[in-house]
């Protein structure tokens, strides 16, 4: 803790080298006071940047749209150092080039995932998979290991064929499948930490078509039971995605009231070719009439994520999602959630609303901080995951409420990580201990022997990342 005296001095001392930034992620929970922000207007202007900075060895964080639930994403405070702290954005690198023989497309560090999935569509292109959302940058959303469902189909990161990445001093490196193959394993999912990611390839399909299948299901307190049911389906659909049980919130019990339906849908390739209907109807993310049976046709990103006017909900929330391996799915599933009913007596502050479970599976790979990195799993397993996400939804954007709801939810994994060989999604609020990552992400070594290469002087580390990752070589990262 640094004195009273200290940090007002510390204050001054950056007064006077310009303009100061705060930063704030998506719902203003996870915040930091920087230097500046710093835009470069390309590539070249990145690296003239970290060269220039790595002499004073200044804290640098890159930023995506800060749509995440935890402390990843922020900067070191200037009341804590002495050194200058920034705020990278390269949303200015909008280059893009398509290359419809190889079916790869280039782009930009700039590109937000919304506009990318237009410009594909515009182009008859389609992504092979992509989240719920599309608010974040590409580069944010893949280095984080975004996804969203299907036994079949890897995370955003897995359509990462090449990238341009600057290191510390400003150095540019490539990496491809011809050039440094080994180390796409690391630079996928960077968490930030190995440098700032000016320009990624991604492999790209032909227009792909699904029809989208919702159906309305019956929940039951017998949660063994309805999970159970739920894991027979994922081993008859492989793409399919289940919001539900809901849960809302009763005031005169103070509990949650178990509503008594939920529902699921399931895409599937077609050759269907009329009307694209998918959108009539997002049924995500607090939208649409979803409690309802329909089936709808659109184009692959269409039909399985929604754009931002079909975003409804933005109220504050709680969340948690495990990636775990599928075979302990159903069991895991009921602990879970009943794990979270003892919980409800100790959740006192108000405005709490509506609780969602929802389940997905994810196809393993073999990037180092993969979430669901295929590393250390057994002969007994398939290498596909099952995702269970629990969203605590409030009424009223309070923060008392959302930090209690933080607090309870941070007990998950500890309570069942070692027992299902669970990974937490890194940008949604259960930061692992170093020792724990290790023992669930094997490659973690090699991860952080880039990393020293890459950031010799520890200038792209922030708490989160030399806690999570245990890089005790930069455990005095903010006087080095
Ligand atoms: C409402 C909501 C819904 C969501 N739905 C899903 C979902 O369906 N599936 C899912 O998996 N996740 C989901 N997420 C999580 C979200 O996809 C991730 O948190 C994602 O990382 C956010 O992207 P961002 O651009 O906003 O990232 P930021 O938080 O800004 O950045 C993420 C990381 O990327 C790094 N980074 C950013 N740009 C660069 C760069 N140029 N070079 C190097 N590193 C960089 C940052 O340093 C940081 O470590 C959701 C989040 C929200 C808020
Ligand atoms: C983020 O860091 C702050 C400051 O250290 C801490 O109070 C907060 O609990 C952290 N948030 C989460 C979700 O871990
Ligand atoms: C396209 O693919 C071919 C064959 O794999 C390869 O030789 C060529 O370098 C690729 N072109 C680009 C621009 O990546
Ligand atoms: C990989 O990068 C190298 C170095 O820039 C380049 O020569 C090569 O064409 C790239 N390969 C692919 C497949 O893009
Ligand atoms: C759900 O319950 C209703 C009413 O009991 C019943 O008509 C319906 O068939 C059930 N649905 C399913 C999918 O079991
Ligand atoms: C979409 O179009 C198909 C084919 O015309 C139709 O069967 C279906 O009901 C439509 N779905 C919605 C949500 O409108
Ligand atoms: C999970 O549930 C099973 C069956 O109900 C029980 O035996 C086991 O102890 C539970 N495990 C954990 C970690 O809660
Ligand atoms: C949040 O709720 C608590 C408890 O009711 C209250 O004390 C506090 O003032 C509220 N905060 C805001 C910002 O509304
Ligand atoms: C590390 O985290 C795991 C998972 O949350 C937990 O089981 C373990 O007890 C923790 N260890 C320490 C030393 O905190």
């Amino acid at each position: 803790m640094l004195s009273p005296k200290l940090a007002f001095l510390l204050l001054l001392l950056h007064a006077v080298s310009g303009s100061a930034y705060r930063w704030f992620n998506w719902q203003f929970e996870v915040t930091c006071e920087s230097d500046a922000y710093i835009a470069p207007q390309n590539e070249l202007a990145a690296a003239k940047f970290l060269k220039e900075q790595y002499h004073e060895g200044s804290h640098i964080k890159v930023v995506g749209n800060g749509h995440g639930f935890g402390n990843l994403t922020t900067c070191v405070d200037n009341t804590l150092t002495k050194k200058p702290t920034y705020i990278v954005s390269l949303t200015n690198l909008k280059k893009l080039s398509i290359d419809k023989k190889n079916l790869t497309v280039t782009f930009g560090a700039g590109w937000d995932v919304d506009d990318l999935v237009q410009e594909l569509k515009a182009n008859d292109l389609s992504f092979g998979n992509l989240g719920v959302e599309r608010v974040q940058n590409f580069v944010g959303a893949a280095s984080t290991g975004t996804h969203g469902s299907g036994s079949n189909i890897g995370n955003i990161a897995s359509q990462i064929t090449g990238l341009r990445v600057l290191d510390s001093q400003g150095n540019l490196r490539v990496i491809n499948e011809t050039h440094n193959a080994e180390e796409l394993k690391a630079f996928r999912i960077s968490l930030g930490a190995l440098g700032l990611i000016t320009e990624l390839t991604i492999k790209v399909q032909p227009t792909q078509l699904l029809k989208k299948t919702t159906k309305v299901l019956n929940a039951t307190s017998d949660f063994s039971k309805m999970y159970q049911e739920l894991d027979q389906l994922y081993k008859e659909h492989d793409r399919m995605t289940v919001w539900g049980p809901h849960f809302d919130w009763d005031e005169n019990t103070q509990s949650w009231a178990l509503e008594p339906t939920y529902f699921l849908s399931y895409w599937e390739p077609t050759d269907y070719t009329g009307v694209r209907n998918c959108t009539l109807n997002y049924c995500a993310n607090g939208c649409g009439d979803c409690k309802k049976e329909y089936i709808c046709y659109d184009e692959v990103t269409d039909a399985v994520s929604c754009p931002p006017q079909g975003v409804c909900s933005r109220d504050f929330y709680a969340e948690i999602e495990h990636f775990l391996p599928i075979e302990s799915y159903a069991e895991a599933a009921a602990n879970y959630t009943t794990f979270q009913q003892a919980q409800t007596p100790r959740m006192k502050a108000p405005y709490n609303k509506q609780m969602v479970i929802q389940h997905r599976t994810l196809k393993g790979d073999d990037t180092y901080l993969s979430p669901v990195n295929t590393y250390n799993l057994g002969p007994e397993s398939s290498g596909v995951f099952a995702i269970i996400e629990i969203d605590w939804i409030q009424e009223y954007n309070n923060f008392t409420t959302l930090w209690q709801n933080q607090e309870l939810a941070h007990e998950f994994l500890p309570q069942f990580g070692e027992t299902y060989n669970v990974r937490p999604h890194w940008n949604k609020m259960s930061p692992p201990n170093a020792t724990y990552t290790l023992e669930k992400f094997p490659k973690l070594p090699e991860f952080l022997a880039i990393q020293q290469r890459q950031d010799p002087k520890c200038q792209f580390v922030n708490e989160f990342l030399v806690q999570q990752l245990g890089i005790t070589r930069c455990a005095d990262y903010i006087s080095l």
